[in-house]
């Protein structure tokens, strides 16, 4: 391993690498190639174009690979191995979604419902992925207590990694179950010991499968199918998790369940043959409807 050190401005190791990015269509090449670069040089922080680094020929070459692997459409995220989310940077892995600033409309929602942040809530993740969802709840509620449900052992590995780095690990409890199966809410009910939830959250597969193909590199090669594909018309798990609601919620609880775009109807008339009252939906950043608001009747 060389760890010759060259004393340069940032721009020159960037500058080849930005062009490159460009030249395959990279939508933010300047960002991607500063973060990469930090990283490459063991920082957690961007590097900016003019500033002055000693950088290893090592470090230049692990630059370089980043470089590619970010070419073939592997996101930034996926590379450096983390994602910042509501107020916490969580780990991520093969078996995680990427959290989606999007999704981020979940958390709002749930604070304007509970404005009491001292509140004891318990509250249920399903298809819990790395986490944060619900350990971005217990950090603003921070008495609170989470259930962290997803099919996927491994990525279950990965939520607690994140509720043991935030320390919220005495708060959280991690399960793992398969929302396709029948009898999945009293499997669940025995695990609980009966307790019902106050806040339910999901934010399930709901691409439907013949529109995976069409996605975007970044997403159908690095994201897991089991975090995206919502079965033929992208609600089957919605199919699976409403009718549950009924026997998990406390009879104030809430459930805040993000959907799909140009869902909000369908999962509507789902949750209408339930027993379960709409409360309101909201929007995300891009002004699409994003989360959906239930009670029970
Ligand atoms: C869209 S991802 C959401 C992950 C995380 N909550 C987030 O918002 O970033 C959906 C999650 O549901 C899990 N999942 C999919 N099908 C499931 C099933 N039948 N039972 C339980 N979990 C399931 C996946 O493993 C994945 O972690």
């Amino acid at each position: 391993m060389d760890h010759k050190t060259i004393n340069t401005e940032a721009y020159f190791i960037t500058k080849e690498a930005i062009q490159d990015l460009k030249n395959n269509h990279n939508q933010t090449p300047n960002l991607d190639s500063r973060i990469l670069l930090g990283f490459a040089m063991g920082l957690d922080r961007a590097i900016y174009p003019h500033e002055k680094i000693n950088i290893t020929e090592n470090e230049i070459n692990i630059f370089k690979k980043y470089i590619q692997n970010r070419i073939k459409g592997k996101p930034v995220s996926r590379i450096l191995g983390f994602k910042n989310f509501w107020k916490m940077n969580f780990k991520i892995s093969k078996a995680t979604l990427d959290p989606r600033p999007d999704s981020e409309v979940i958390i709002e929602t749930i604070m304007k419902f509970y404005p009491d942040k001292s509140k004891i809530l318990r509250v249920l993740d399903l298809g819990s992925g790395s986490g944060c969802l619900g350990l971005s709840i217990l950090y603003e509620y921070n008495k609170s207590k989470a259930f962290f449900l997803d099919r996927s052992l491994e990525s279950l590995k990965i939520a607690k990694y994140n509720a043991l780095k935030y320390k919220m690990e005495k708060r959280s409890e991690f399960i793992c179950l398969n929302w396709n199966n029948e009898m999945w809410d009293k499997e669940l009910h025995n695990i609980v010991k009966g307790n019902l939830f106050d806040i339910i959250i999901s934010n399930p597969p709901y691409i439907p499968s013949s529109q995976i193909q069409e996605l975007q590199i970044e997403v159908k090669t690095y994201e897991p199918a089991m975090a995206l594909d919502g079965g033929k018309d992208g609600l089957t798990s919605y199919r699976c998790i409403l009718p549950k609601l009924e026997n998990l919620l406390s009879s104030e609880g809430h459930a805040f369940i993000e959907i799909g775009i140009n869902q909000k109807n369908d999962i509507n008339k789902i949750a209408n043959s339930c027993d379960l009252i709409f409360k309101e939906s909201n929007k995300d950043l891009s002004d699409v409807i994003r989360v959906l608001v239930y009670g029970l009747k």
